[in-house]
Protein backbone atom coordinates (compact mmCIF):
# COMPACT_ATOMS: atom_id res chain seq x y z
CA UNK A 1 0.00 0.00 0.00
CA UNK A 2 1.02 3.62 -0.70
CA UNK A 3 0.64 6.59 0.69
CA UNK A 4 0.25 9.42 -1.47
CA UNK A 5 -0.38 13.52 -1.72
CA UNK A 6 -3.28 14.42 -4.23
CA UNK A 7 -2.81 18.10 -5.13
CA UNK A 8 -6.00 19.77 -7.14
CA UNK A 9 -7.71 16.64 -6.06
CA UNK A 10 -11.43 18.53 -6.16
CA UNK A 11 -10.50 19.19 -10.29
CA UNK A 12 -11.13 17.46 -13.34
CA UNK A 13 -7.96 15.65 -13.77
CA UNK A 14 -7.33 15.61 -10.29
CA UNK A 15 -10.36 13.39 -8.82
CA UNK A 16 -10.52 10.96 -11.61
CA UNK A 17 -6.89 10.40 -10.65
CA UNK A 18 -7.71 10.12 -6.59
CA UNK A 19 -10.62 7.93 -7.37
CA UNK A 20 -8.14 5.45 -9.04
CA UNK A 21 -5.83 5.06 -6.10
CA UNK A 22 -8.50 4.99 -3.60
CA UNK A 23 -9.80 2.38 -5.78
CA UNK A 24 -5.71 0.46 -5.19
CA UNK A 25 -6.42 0.67 -1.62
CA UNK A 26 -3.82 3.84 -1.05
CA UNK A 27 -4.28 6.51 1.24
CA UNK A 28 -4.86 9.71 -0.06
CA UNK A 29 -3.64 12.82 1.31
CA UNK A 30 -5.77 15.10 -0.85
CA UNK A 31 -5.50 19.35 -0.93
CA UNK A 32 -7.43 21.26 -2.88
CA UNK A 33 -7.92 25.28 -2.67
CA UNK A 34 -11.90 24.93 -3.71
CA UNK A 35 -11.08 27.36 -6.39
CA UNK A 36 -14.19 28.02 -8.99
CA UNK A 37 -12.73 25.00 -10.81
CA UNK A 38 -13.37 22.68 -7.53
CA UNK A 39 -16.24 20.02 -7.59
CA UNK A 40 -17.33 20.09 -4.25
CA UNK A 41 -19.94 17.37 -4.50
CA UNK A 42 -17.01 15.12 -4.44
CA UNK A 43 -15.89 15.42 -1.29
CA UNK A 44 -19.03 13.34 0.35
CA UNK A 45 -17.79 10.54 -2.05
CA UNK A 46 -13.76 10.94 -1.32
CA UNK A 47 -15.42 11.35 2.35
CA UNK A 48 -16.88 8.09 2.83
CA UNK A 49 -13.65 6.16 2.02
CA UNK A 50 -11.50 5.57 5.18
CA UNK A 51 -8.72 5.74 3.39
CA UNK A 52 -8.98 9.76 2.23
CA UNK A 53 -8.24 12.78 4.57
CA UNK A 54 -8.51 16.47 2.82
CA UNK A 55 -7.00 19.33 3.46
CA UNK A 56 -8.38 22.56 2.14
CA UNK A 57 -5.12 24.89 1.27
CA UNK A 58 -3.29 26.57 -1.25
CA UNK A 59 -0.09 25.29 -2.66
CA UNK A 60 1.39 28.33 -2.62
CA UNK A 61 0.65 28.40 1.05
CA UNK A 62 1.10 25.05 2.50
CA UNK A 63 3.83 24.96 5.27
CA UNK A 64 4.04 21.19 6.13
CA UNK A 65 3.70 17.99 4.22
CA UNK A 66 3.24 14.52 5.74
CA UNK A 67 5.29 12.29 4.88
CA UNK A 68 3.95 10.23 1.57
CA UNK A 69 5.78 8.13 -0.98
CA UNK A 70 4.71 10.50 -3.89
CA UNK A 71 3.46 13.90 -4.12
CA UNK A 72 0.92 14.46 -7.08
CA UNK A 73 0.61 18.11 -8.18
CA UNK A 74 -2.70 18.47 -10.11
CA UNK A 75 -3.34 21.90 -8.61
CA UNK A 76 -3.33 24.58 -11.36
CA UNK A 77 -4.68 27.19 -12.52
CA UNK A 78 -5.54 25.54 -15.83
CA UNK A 79 -7.88 27.73 -18.31
CA UNK A 80 -5.58 29.81 -21.42
CA UNK A 81 -8.69 32.30 -21.95
CA UNK A 82 -8.04 33.12 -17.89
CA UNK A 83 -4.22 33.61 -18.85
CA UNK A 84 -4.52 36.01 -21.35
CA UNK A 85 -6.84 37.96 -19.16
CA UNK A 86 -4.44 38.05 -15.92
CA UNK A 87 -1.42 36.11 -15.64
CA UNK A 88 -0.91 36.97 -12.33
CA UNK A 89 -2.90 34.30 -10.48
CA UNK A 90 -1.49 31.42 -13.27
CA UNK A 91 1.98 32.57 -12.32
CA UNK A 92 1.38 32.51 -8.53
CA UNK A 93 -0.09 29.03 -8.15
CA UNK A 94 1.35 27.48 -11.22
CA UNK A 95 5.06 28.46 -10.78
CA UNK A 96 5.44 30.08 -6.86
CA UNK A 97 3.13 27.13 -6.06
CA UNK A 98 5.45 24.35 -7.64
CA UNK A 99 8.24 25.95 -6.08
CA UNK A 100 7.19 26.02 -2.57
CA UNK A 101 6.35 21.86 -3.14
CA UNK A 102 9.65 21.77 -4.05
CA UNK A 103 11.43 23.89 -0.63
CA UNK A 104 8.71 21.60 1.36
CA UNK A 105 10.22 18.67 -0.40
CA UNK A 106 13.99 19.86 0.32
CA UNK A 107 12.83 20.18 4.16
CA UNK A 108 12.29 16.78 4.48
CA UNK A 109 15.21 14.19 4.74
CA UNK A 110 16.63 12.25 2.07
CA UNK A 111 15.11 9.00 3.18
CA UNK A 112 11.43 11.02 3.83
CA UNK A 113 11.31 12.56 0.11
CA UNK A 114 8.25 11.91 -1.71
CA UNK A 115 8.74 11.62 -5.43
CA UNK A 116 6.98 14.47 -6.97
CA UNK A 117 4.90 14.12 -10.32
CA UNK A 118 4.32 17.32 -11.68
CA UNK A 119 1.16 17.08 -14.23
CA UNK A 120 2.70 19.45 -16.50
CA UNK A 121 0.90 19.64 -20.68
CA UNK A 122 1.46 19.25 -24.24
CA UNK A 123 1.00 22.84 -24.28
CA UNK A 124 5.06 23.71 -23.11
CA UNK A 125 6.13 22.50 -26.47
CA UNK A 126 3.54 24.68 -28.44
CA UNK A 127 2.08 24.00 -31.31
CA UNK A 128 3.58 21.29 -34.19
CA UNK A 129 2.15 21.57 -37.87
CA UNK A 130 3.12 18.10 -39.21
CA UNK A 131 4.70 15.41 -36.65
CA UNK A 132 4.92 14.77 -32.92
CA UNK A 133 6.74 16.33 -30.43
CA UNK A 134 9.56 14.40 -28.14
CA UNK A 135 10.29 14.83 -24.50
CA UNK A 136 13.44 16.49 -25.08
CA UNK A 137 12.29 18.85 -27.31
CA UNK A 138 12.74 22.32 -26.23
CA UNK A 139 9.79 24.15 -24.94
CA UNK A 140 8.31 27.21 -26.87
CA UNK A 141 5.24 27.90 -24.77
CA UNK A 142 2.69 30.52 -26.70
CA UNK A 143 0.61 31.90 -24.13
CA UNK A 144 0.77 32.74 -20.22
CA UNK A 145 -0.62 29.63 -19.27
CA UNK A 146 1.46 27.17 -21.21
CA UNK A 147 4.81 29.74 -19.85
CA UNK A 148 3.89 29.07 -16.59
CA UNK A 149 3.52 25.64 -17.05
CA UNK A 150 7.04 25.38 -19.18
CA UNK A 151 8.64 27.46 -15.71
CA UNK A 152 7.46 24.84 -13.02
CA UNK A 153 8.93 21.52 -15.30
CA UNK A 154 12.44 23.65 -15.54
CA UNK A 155 12.10 24.74 -11.20
CA UNK A 156 11.79 21.02 -10.86
CA UNK A 157 14.73 20.08 -13.21
CA UNK A 158 16.99 22.69 -11.40
CA UNK A 159 16.20 21.47 -8.33
CA UNK A 160 16.25 17.76 -9.44
CA UNK A 161 20.44 18.76 -10.23
CA UNK A 162 20.80 20.71 -7.26
CA UNK A 163 19.14 19.43 -4.43
CA UNK A 164 18.16 15.65 -5.71
CA UNK A 165 14.66 15.92 -5.28
CA UNK A 166 13.01 12.94 -7.12
CA UNK A 167 10.67 13.45 -9.54
CA UNK A 168 8.69 12.60 -12.56
CA UNK A 169 7.01 14.54 -15.24
CA UNK A 170 4.03 13.97 -17.03
CA UNK A 171 3.16 15.42 -19.76
CA UNK A 172 -0.55 14.76 -21.38
CA UNK A 173 -2.26 15.98 -24.32
CA UNK A 174 -6.16 17.39 -23.92
CA UNK A 175 -8.11 15.78 -21.65
CA UNK A 176 -11.69 14.91 -21.75
CA UNK A 177 -14.17 12.95 -19.19
CA UNK A 178 -16.67 13.68 -17.05
CA UNK A 179 -16.29 16.65 -14.29
CA UNK A 180 -14.32 19.11 -16.37
CA UNK A 181 -15.15 22.37 -15.58
CA UNK A 182 -17.26 24.24 -18.74
CA UNK A 183 -14.80 26.87 -19.67
CA UNK A 184 -13.12 23.59 -21.59
CA UNK A 185 -14.63 23.16 -25.42
CA UNK A 186 -16.58 19.90 -24.64
CA UNK A 187 -18.87 20.75 -21.41
CA UNK A 188 -19.08 24.29 -22.95
CA UNK A 189 -20.48 23.54 -25.76
CA UNK A 190 -22.89 21.30 -23.69
CA UNK A 191 -23.66 24.36 -21.74
CA UNK A 192 -24.40 26.98 -24.45
CA UNK A 193 -26.54 24.23 -26.16
CA UNK A 194 -28.44 23.86 -22.81
CA UNK A 195 -28.67 27.46 -22.95
CA UNK A 196 -30.00 28.41 -26.80
CA UNK A 197 -26.83 29.97 -26.89
CA UNK A 198 -24.38 29.75 -30.16
CA UNK A 199 -20.79 28.00 -29.05
CA UNK A 200 -17.81 30.45 -29.16
CA UNK A 201 -15.52 29.00 -31.81
CA UNK A 202 -11.58 30.30 -31.70
CA UNK A 203 -10.90 31.31 -35.91
CA UNK A 204 -12.58 28.90 -38.02
CA UNK A 205 -12.30 25.51 -35.81
CA UNK A 206 -9.54 23.89 -38.10
CA UNK A 207 -7.36 24.18 -34.69
CA UNK A 208 -6.18 20.37 -34.13
CA UNK A 209 -5.86 18.48 -30.71
CA UNK A 210 -5.16 15.53 -29.67
CA UNK A 211 -8.36 14.01 -26.91
CA UNK A 212 -6.68 11.60 -24.33
CA UNK A 213 -9.30 10.53 -21.02
CA UNK A 214 -8.81 11.28 -17.45
CA UNK A 215 -8.97 7.68 -16.74
CA UNK A 216 -6.50 7.10 -19.30
CA UNK A 217 -4.02 10.06 -17.98
CA UNK A 218 -5.40 8.39 -14.01
CA UNK A 219 -3.60 4.63 -15.22
CA UNK A 220 -0.50 6.41 -17.20
CA UNK A 221 0.40 7.65 -13.89
CA UNK A 222 -0.18 4.48 -12.02
CA UNK A 223 1.83 2.67 -14.71
CA UNK A 224 4.72 5.50 -14.42
CA UNK A 225 4.37 5.15 -10.58
CA UNK A 226 4.80 0.98 -11.29
CA UNK A 227 6.92 0.85 -13.99
CA UNK A 228 8.52 4.05 -14.94
CA UNK A 229 12.07 5.28 -14.19
CA UNK A 230 12.57 8.09 -11.83
CA UNK A 231 13.39 11.37 -12.90
CA UNK A 232 12.60 11.35 -16.00
CA UNK A 233 9.64 13.34 -18.02
CA UNK A 234 6.73 11.24 -20.16
CA UNK A 235 4.93 12.38 -22.31
CA UNK A 236 1.24 11.13 -22.45
CA UNK A 237 -0.97 11.12 -25.65
CA UNK A 238 -4.86 10.42 -26.72
CA UNK A 239 -5.82 7.89 -29.53
CA UNK A 240 -8.05 10.54 -30.99
CA UNK A 241 -7.03 13.54 -32.62
CA UNK A 242 -9.53 15.49 -35.00
CA UNK A 243 -10.22 19.68 -35.86
CA UNK A 244 -12.60 21.73 -33.07
CA UNK A 245 -14.88 21.79 -35.41
CA UNK A 246 -15.24 18.19 -36.25
CA UNK A 247 -15.51 17.64 -32.52
CA UNK A 248 -18.25 20.25 -31.95
CA UNK A 249 -20.18 17.98 -34.79
CA UNK A 250 -19.71 15.04 -33.24
CA UNK A 251 -21.67 16.88 -29.83
CA UNK A 252 -23.99 18.49 -31.51
CA UNK A 253 -25.23 15.18 -33.55
CA UNK A 254 -25.27 13.29 -30.19
CA UNK A 255 -27.05 16.11 -28.56
CA UNK A 256 -29.80 16.60 -30.89
CA UNK A 257 -30.16 12.39 -31.76
CA UNK A 258 -29.63 13.13 -35.34
CA UNK A 259 -26.91 14.68 -37.83
CA UNK A 260 -27.28 18.45 -37.64
CA UNK A 261 -25.12 21.52 -39.84
CA UNK A 262 -22.81 22.62 -37.46
CA UNK A 263 -22.51 25.96 -38.80
CA UNK A 264 -26.13 27.31 -36.88
CA UNK A 265 -24.89 26.49 -33.89
CA UNK A 266 -21.87 28.05 -33.63
CA UNK A 267 -20.31 31.44 -33.39
CA UNK A 268 -17.08 31.77 -35.38
CA UNK A 269 -13.94 33.67 -35.42
CA UNK A 270 -13.76 34.24 -32.05
CA UNK A 271 -10.04 35.13 -31.59
CA UNK A 272 -7.68 33.75 -28.83
CA UNK A 273 -4.25 35.73 -29.24
CA UNK A 274 -1.19 33.20 -29.66
CA UNK A 275 -3.42 30.39 -30.44
CA UNK A 276 -1.60 27.22 -31.14
CA UNK A 277 -2.70 25.42 -34.35
CA UNK A 278 -1.60 21.45 -33.77
CA UNK A 279 -0.68 19.72 -30.32
CA UNK A 280 0.72 16.38 -31.25
CA UNK A 281 2.87 13.74 -29.13
CA UNK A 282 5.23 11.14 -29.32
CA UNK A 283 4.61 9.07 -25.91
CA UNK A 284 6.55 5.71 -27.23
CA UNK A 285 8.62 5.69 -23.64
CA UNK A 286 5.23 5.30 -21.68
CA UNK A 287 3.77 3.10 -23.96
CA UNK A 288 6.94 0.64 -24.09
CA UNK A 289 5.84 0.40 -20.05
CA UNK A 290 3.29 -1.21 -21.69
CA UNK A 291 0.81 1.35 -21.23
CA UNK A 292 -2.11 1.71 -23.79
CA UNK A 293 -5.37 3.76 -23.77
CA UNK A 294 -8.58 1.86 -22.90
CA UNK A 295 -11.43 4.83 -23.80
CA UNK A 296 -12.78 5.22 -27.16
CA UNK A 297 -13.52 8.69 -27.28
CA UNK A 298 -17.07 8.30 -29.23
CA UNK A 299 -18.48 5.91 -26.74
CA UNK A 300 -17.22 8.32 -23.84
CA UNK A 301 -18.54 11.74 -25.87
CA UNK A 302 -22.11 9.92 -25.34
CA UNK A 303 -21.65 9.63 -22.20
CA UNK A 304 -20.77 13.05 -21.55
CA UNK A 305 -23.46 14.61 -23.20
CA UNK A 306 -25.78 13.14 -21.23
CA UNK A 307 -23.66 13.93 -18.12
CA UNK A 308 -23.87 17.74 -18.66
CA UNK A 309 -27.52 17.72 -20.40
CA UNK A 310 -28.55 16.57 -16.83
CA UNK A 311 -26.53 18.19 -14.92
CA UNK A 312 -25.90 22.15 -14.89
CA UNK A 313 -22.37 23.04 -13.88
CA UNK A 314 -22.19 26.88 -12.77
N1 LIG B 1 -7.45 19.67 -18.67
C1 LIG B 1 -6.55 19.36 -19.59
O1 LIG B 1 -6.90 19.13 -20.77
C2 LIG B 1 -5.09 19.24 -19.23
C3 LIG B 1 -4.23 18.66 -20.16
C4 LIG B 1 -2.88 18.50 -19.82
C5 LIG B 1 -2.43 18.89 -18.57
N2 LIG B 1 -3.29 19.46 -17.68
C6 LIG B 1 -2.78 19.79 -16.33
O2 LIG B 1 -3.39 18.89 -15.43
C7 LIG B 1 -3.61 19.51 -14.16
C8 LIG B 1 -5.08 19.39 -13.77
O3 LIG B 1 -5.88 20.04 -14.78
P1 LIG B 1 -7.47 20.08 -14.65
O4 LIG B 1 -8.01 20.34 -16.00
O5 LIG B 1 -7.92 18.90 -13.88
O6 LIG B 1 -7.66 21.40 -13.75
P2 LIG B 1 -8.97 22.02 -13.11
O7 LIG B 1 -8.93 23.47 -13.43
O8 LIG B 1 -10.18 21.24 -13.47
O9 LIG B 1 -8.76 21.80 -11.54
C9 LIG B 1 -7.72 22.42 -10.84
C10 LIG B 1 -7.92 22.12 -9.34
O10 LIG B 1 -6.81 22.70 -8.64
C11 LIG B 1 -7.33 23.47 -7.54
N3 LIG B 1 -6.41 24.59 -7.31
C12 LIG B 1 -6.21 25.67 -8.13
N4 LIG B 1 -5.30 26.48 -7.59
C13 LIG B 1 -4.90 25.92 -6.42
C14 LIG B 1 -3.96 26.28 -5.42
N5 LIG B 1 -3.26 27.43 -5.48
N6 LIG B 1 -3.78 25.45 -4.37
C15 LIG B 1 -4.51 24.30 -4.26
N7 LIG B 1 -5.42 23.92 -5.17
C16 LIG B 1 -5.60 24.71 -6.24
C17 LIG B 1 -8.71 23.93 -7.97
O11 LIG B 1 -9.54 24.23 -6.87
C18 LIG B 1 -9.21 22.73 -8.78
O12 LIG B 1 -9.86 21.80 -7.95
C19 LIG B 1 -3.14 20.95 -14.32
O13 LIG B 1 -1.84 21.05 -13.81
C20 LIG B 1 -3.12 21.18 -15.83
O14 LIG B 1 -2.13 22.12 -16.18
C21 LIG B 1 -4.63 19.64 -17.97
Amino acid sequence: MKVVCITGCLGFMGSHFTRACLKKGWMVWGVDKKTYAAHLDLLPEFGNNKNFRFLEADIVELDHIYDVDYFFNFAAETHVDNSIMDSARFTRTNIVGVENLLELIRGKRNYEMPTLFQISTDEVYGDIINGRHKETDPLKPSNPYSASKAAADMLILGWHRTHNIPFNIVRPTNNYGICQYPEKLIPKAIKYLTLGKKIPLHGDGSYVRNWLHAEDTASAILQIVEKGEKNKIYNVSGNYEDSNIKVISKVLNIYFGKNVSPEQYIQFNYVRMGEDIRYSLDDSAIRSLGWTNSKIFDDELVKIVEYYKNKFLW
